[in-house]
C-alpha cells in the first residue's frame, strides 16, 4: 500500500452502515487499483443486498427526526462537514488521484468543487418556500414542499468526490436521508467523505456508504425497495435506462445525469486563441473522461487549418504520467478495458477515412495510458460522430454555415453540454437557442459550479443538480386545501 496521508484515519476500507464501519456480510472484498501503476492500493468490503436493505431501513428511521429539525440545524452539519473537507483537501486529493488517476491539481480542484455543494446547499436548504394561491372566499389553497424521502444514489468513478456531494448535500439539506453506492473503481474517496461527515456529527443511519464489487446486488435492492422514494444516478445512458426501468415497478422518482456528446462549435469570427484554449481544457480534462467534455470539435472552414495547427501545438506540450507526480498534466485512463475501447473507436474512424494528426495509440507510459489524439478528415457519417468517446481523443469536424453547425450539433441522441465560440451577438442567441442541450457555454467551456443547474435533455437525462433548481430534485410539492373558512 503506497498512499501516504497526513491523516491515516481517512483511508477507510469498510462499508459505513447505520453509523457503523462494517465488513461485507459474506466477507467478500474487492481490490482498488491505482490506474497509473496497476498496483492494488486497498481491499474494500463488498456489501450484500441484505446489508443494503439494512442501510435503507436505518435511513428511514434516521430521516424521521432529521426532517423535523429546523433547517438551520441541518445546515450547521453541512457547514461543519464542508470545513472538514477544506481542512483535509490534500489527503482527499491524494486519495482521489491514487484511485482515479487524475493529476493532483485536478483532484485538489475537485475537492474544492465537491465542498462547494455542501456550502451552497447548507445555505439554500434554509430557503425552501411554499405558496399561498389565490383562492375563493371560503378557502385558502396552500402549497408546501417536503423532503421526497429516502434517496438512493449511485455515483461514477470520473468525479469520485463532487458527484457525491452534489447529491448528498441537497438531499440532507431539505431533510432526506441517503444510501450511496460509489463506483467500484473509486470507493476510497466516498468512504473518506463519510468519515469526515461522521466527524462533523452525522446522525447514525442518515447517510450510509455501500461499496460493492458488483452493481447488481446493491442496485437491485435500491431500485426495488419500496422505502426508497427516489434514485439519483450519474453514469452511462445505458445503465440509466436500466435503472429507470427497474424503478418503474415502485414508481420511484429518478434524477439521471447520463452520457453526453458535447459539440464545441467554433465560428470564423471567434477569438482563435480563446477557442483553442477552451476546447483543449474541455477535451482533455480528466483525460477526456467527463460527461461534459468536448466530444466533437466543429470548426468553420475559414479557420479550420489555423485551429488544428494551434490545437496540435498545445497538445504536444502535455506531460502524460502518474497523477501523483506534480509535473503530470494528464493522467491515465481508468482501466485497460477503457483504453481498448477508446483505441477501437479511433481504429474504426481511421478505417472510415479519418487522419491521425497526433497520438492514435496506446502510450509508451503503459497499458493504462492513451496518447492524446487528434483526428481530422472526420465526417458526420462516421460512427465517431455519434459516440461518446470518454477518452483523450479530439475529432475535428469542418462545417461551412451556421445552419449546418446547428444541424450537426443536434444530430445526436445526447443533449448535455455544448459550447459555442463566436463574437457575433445575434449568432450567440440564435445558436444557443437552436441547439438542444441542457447547458450552453458561450466563449467558455469551464461552465460547472455549485451555482448552476447542471443537467441534460434527450437521452442525457433528467433533473438538475446544483443551484436553487437542484433542491427541487429532493422535494415533493404538496397542496393543502383549507376549506370552510
Ligand atoms: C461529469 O462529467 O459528469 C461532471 C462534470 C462536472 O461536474 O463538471
Amino acid at each position: 500500500m503506497s498512499i501516504q496521508l497526513k491523516d491515516a484515519g481517512l483511508l477507510k476500507t469498510q462499508a459505513y452502515i447505520d453509523g457503523q464501519w462494517v465488513d461485507g456480510e459474506e466477507g467478500v472484498t474487492f481490490p482498488v487499483l491505482n490506474p497509473a501503476t496497476g498496483e492494488t492500493i486497498a481491499e474494500v468490503a463488498s456489501v450484500t443486498a441484505g446489508q443494503t436493505r439494512q442501510a435503507i431501513e436505518a435511513a428511514e428511521k434516521a430521516m424521521k427526526s432529521w426532517r423535523a429539525l429546523p433547517a438551520k440545524e441541518r445546515s450547521d452539519l453541512l457547514e461543519r462537514w464542508h470545513q472538514l473537507i477544506l481542512d483535509n483537501q490534500e489527503d482527499l486529493a491524494v486519495l482521489m488521484t491514487a484511485e482515479q488517476g487524475k493529476p493532483l491539481f485536478e483532484s485538489r480542484g475537485e475537492v474544492m468543487y465537491g465542498a462547494s455543494f455542501l456550502k451552497w446547499f447548507a445555505e439554500e436548504g434554509k430557503r425552501v418556500y411554499g405558496d399561498v394561491l389565490p383562492s375563493t372566499q371560503d378557502r385558502r389553497s396552500i402549497v408546501i414542499k417536503q423532503p421526497v424521502g429516502v434517496v438512493a444514489a449511485i455515483t461514477p468513478w470520473n468525479f469520485p468526490n463532487a458527484m457525491i456531494t452534489r447529491k448528498v448535500a441537497p438531499a440532507l439539506a431539505v431533510g432526506c436521508a441517503m444510501v450511496l453506492k460509489p463506483a467500484a473503481e473509486t470507493p476510497l474517496s466516498a468512504l473518506a467523505l463519510v468519515e469526515l461527515a461522521e466527524r462533523a456529527g452525522l446522525p447514525a443511519g442518515l447517510f450510509s456508504v455501500l461499496p460493492s464489487a458488483t452493481a447488481s446486488a446493491v442496485g437491485g435492492e435500491m431500485t426495488s425497495n419500496p422505502i426508497v422514494k427516489k434514485v439519483t444516478f450519474t453514469g452511462s445512458t445505458g445503465v440509466g435506462k436500466l435503472l429507470m426501468k427497474q424503478c418503474a415497478d415502485t414508481v420511484k422518482r429518478t434524477s439521471m445525469e447520463l452520457g453526453g456528446n458535447a459539440p464545441v462549435i467554433v465560428f470564423d469570427d471567434a477569438d482563435l486563441d480563446k477557442a483553442v484554449a477552451g476546447a483543449l481544457v474541455s477535451k482533455y480534462r480528466n483525460s477526456g473522461q467527463t460527461c461534459i467534455c468536448a466530444n466533437r470539435l466543429l470548426v468553420q472552414a475559414g479557420i479550420y487549418d489555423a485551429f488544428v495547427e494551434k490545437f496540435a501545438a498545445a497538445v504536444k506540450e502535455f506531460r502524460i504520467g502518474n497523477g501523483l507526480e506534480e509535473s503530470t498534466t494528464h493522467g491515465p485512463v481508468i482501466t485497460e478495458k477503457a483504453v481498448a475501447d477508446i483505441h477501437a473507436k479511433v481504429d474504426a474512424a481511421v478505417a472510415e477515412g479519418a487522419e491521425v494528426v497526433l497520438g492514435g495509440k496506446v502510450s509508451e507510459q503503459g497499458s493504462h495510458f492513451y496518447e492524446p489524439t487528434i483526428l481530422t478528415g472526420v465526417t458526420q457519417d462516421m460512427s465517431l460522430f455519434k459516440e461518446e468517446i470518454f477518452g483523450p481523443v479530439a475529432p475535428i469536424f469542418k462545417f461551412e454555415t451556421e445552419e449546418e453547425a446547428i444541424d450537426m450539433a443536434n444530430d445526436t441522441e445526447f443533449g448535455l453540454a455544448s459550447y459555442v465560440y463566436t463574437n457575433d451577438l445575434g449568432r450567440i442567441w440564435r445558436v444557443s437557442e437552436g441547439i438542444d442541450y441542457g447547458m450552453v457555454g458561450v466563449n467558455e467551456t469551464m461552465i460547472s459550479s455549485e451555482i448552476i443547474p447542471f443537467g441534460g435533455v434527450k437521452e442525457s437525462g433528467q433533473g438538475r443538480e446544483g443551484s436553487k433548481y437542484g433542491l427541487d430534485d429532493y422535494l415533493e410539492t404538496k397542496y393543502i386545501c383549507l376549506g370552510g373558512l
